[in-house]
């Protein structure tokens, strides 16, 4: 594909998010050749920097090197600016008009908010002034990272800004999830084979489980993270993102709009959560100090940044329903948590058992044997468990897996989340991006939660760091001896006592 020539103005260039992510992701895209002829990169930030010292800066930074690199820093530049001073928009506007005119860049501009999100609508409003949101002489996009917004309230007014300057086809919404191949191939899965789709529903799918689990805790962004939570930080967004995928009708195209109004119709669909037995749908944890491996590790209340009362979730597990003719009964069962023995992400289909359970597991126990799991990361690939019977006497039934990894294709690289969602941003394809009315949709349905955390009502359990987070979370999943499935880093192996 080819792609138009074009400016990529990053606003909070100094920050932590534009030498590990972005400027990584369009090297990459420049080594692979996906980058258009005349590209250039503009960072915006309040730092003291030239374009020298900034190249040095992420020189330094991203601790890549060669003759392809330095090649490449020679399309970035730096200006500097307060992101929120009328005058430095003007200056702004002239440095990009000159580099514009200079490097014949089609007035082809993209605006991205890598800021602190209190200048998301300061930042369009007065790139707005300036004329910057208007199309007549190039195309202008933006795109804003998250969190868009805190709550429900937030996420409409924030959307209601920046819609007044930029029409809603020129906003790219990150969830850099959705960038990710694996999960992308959730639709591939689905909707690219026959033969899962007549077992996708409620006639056959007990539940389903969705996993987003990190070892680290929250390093060195403990002022951010303990004004938000695991609720906000990766429930909202990423983890209903990947429910969406999930428990999408088939789109009738593989057009943005047609993809994001299924995910948008999830959304919708999703059973507003009871607010007088909200306990039984939401556990809240906290880390606490532990022992990992011989070494003390810190709880969540004694890192940097971190309120010493804090009530912050460090681990969130919300059961609930989506209320349509496919899902109706089924429990979906989402978790994510910080500080948890090992960082893995996947989704967990559970089929329902045969009507008449003839065999027992070869240790004794009646179990469903087929789930098909779906490991966004690590060892990403899709691993499909059926019972099969052990030879010998009698009839003993061990679980036997079917996989497929990614790391099998020995031609083909992973490409990184930012890499892909900087292309499609720089190719006008939004598809990876969320929408305004899903964002709203996802708060709305949490909203409920924000509230009761807000109260100071709900309990919060401590739990270990490096443990699978608080106690009583097994017993949130209903069904006979059912238990979230414990990963192991290896796609095909689960327990308490793997390899992590
Ligand atoms: C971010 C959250 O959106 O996602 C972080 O703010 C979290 O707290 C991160 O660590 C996880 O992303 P990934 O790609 O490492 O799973």
């Amino acid at each position: 594909m080819t792609s138009d020539n074009c400016i990529l103005v990053i606003f909070g260039a100094s920050g932590d998010l534009t030498g590990r992510k972005l400027i990584p992701a369009m090297f990459d895209l420049m080594k692979g050749g996906h980058l258009p002829d005349r590209y250039k990169i503009l960072g915006v930030g309040r730092s003291q920097y030239n374009d020298q010292t900034f190249r040095e800066k992420l020189n330094l930074e991203t601790q890549e090197e060669g003759d392809d690199y330095s090649l490449f820093l020679e399309n970035v530049f730096y200006q500097s600016a307060d992101t929120a001073s009328e005058d430095d928009y003007r200056k702004l506007e002239e440095r990009l008009t000159e580099l514009n005119r200079k490097y014949k860049t089609e007035g082809n501009y993209i605006f991205y908010l890598a800021t602190p999100p209190q200048l998301y609508s300061v930042i369009p409003r007065l790139l707005c002034q300036l004329g910057l949101s208007k199309e007549d002489k190039g195309w202008r996009r933006l795109v804003i990272e998250k969190p868009f917004g805190v709550d429900l309230e937030s996420a409409r007014q924030l959307n209601r800004d920046i819609l007044s300057c930029f029409k809603e086809s020129q906003l790219y919404r990150i969830d850099h999830y959705l960038g990710k191949e694996t999960v992308q191939n959730i639709l591939v899965t689905r909707f690219g084979n026959g033969i899962f789709e007549p077992l996708w529903n409620r006639n056959f799918i007990d539940h389903v489980e969705i996993t987003a689990a990190e070892s680290l805790g929250v390093e060195k962004r403990g002022g951010y993270y303990d004004s938000s939570g695991a609720l906000k930080d990766m429930v909202q967004n990423h983890l209903l993102q990947l429910t969406a995928l999930v428990a999408m009708e088939p789109p009738a195209s593989l057009d943005s709009d047609a993809i994001r109004n299924e995910t948008l119709k999830v959304f919708q669909s999703l059973k507003p959560l009871d607010r007088e037995n909200l306990n039984k749908h939401y556990i809240r944890g906290q880390y606490t100090s532990s022992k990992i491996k011989g070494e003390i590790v810190k709880g969540y209340r004694e890192e940097n940044g971190v309120d010493r009362e804090s009530r912050t979730e460090t681990y969130a597990a919300i059961k609930f329903y989506i209320e349509n003719w496919r899902w109706g009964g089924v429990p979906f069962y989402i978790r994510t948590g910080k500080k948890l023995p090992t960082r893995v992400t996947e989704i967990v289909i559970h089929f329902k058992s045969t009507p008449h359970r003839l065999f027992k597991k070869a240790f004794g126990t009646m179990d469903n044997f087929n789930k098909m799991i779906i490991r966004i990361q690590p060892d990403e690939g899709i691993l499909l468990k059926f019972g099969m019977k052990m030879p010998g006497a009698g009839f003993n039934v061990k679980e036997a897996n079917m996989s497929f990894r990614y790391s099998e294709l020995s031609s083909v690289q992973l490409t990184s989340a930012y890499e892909r969602l900087l292309l499609d941003c720089i190719h006008g394809d939004s598809t990876l991006y969320a929408r305004g009315d899903a964002v709203e949709a996802c708060w709305e349905f949490i909203q409920p939660l924000i509230d009761e955390d807000k109260s100071g009502k709900p309990q919060i359990f401590g739990y270990p760091a490096g443990s699978w987070g608080p106690e009583h979370a097994d017993d949130f999943i209903e069904g006979e001896g059912c238990t979230w499935r414990y990963p192991c880093k290896n796609l095909t192996n689960d327990g308490l006592f793997c390899e992590l």
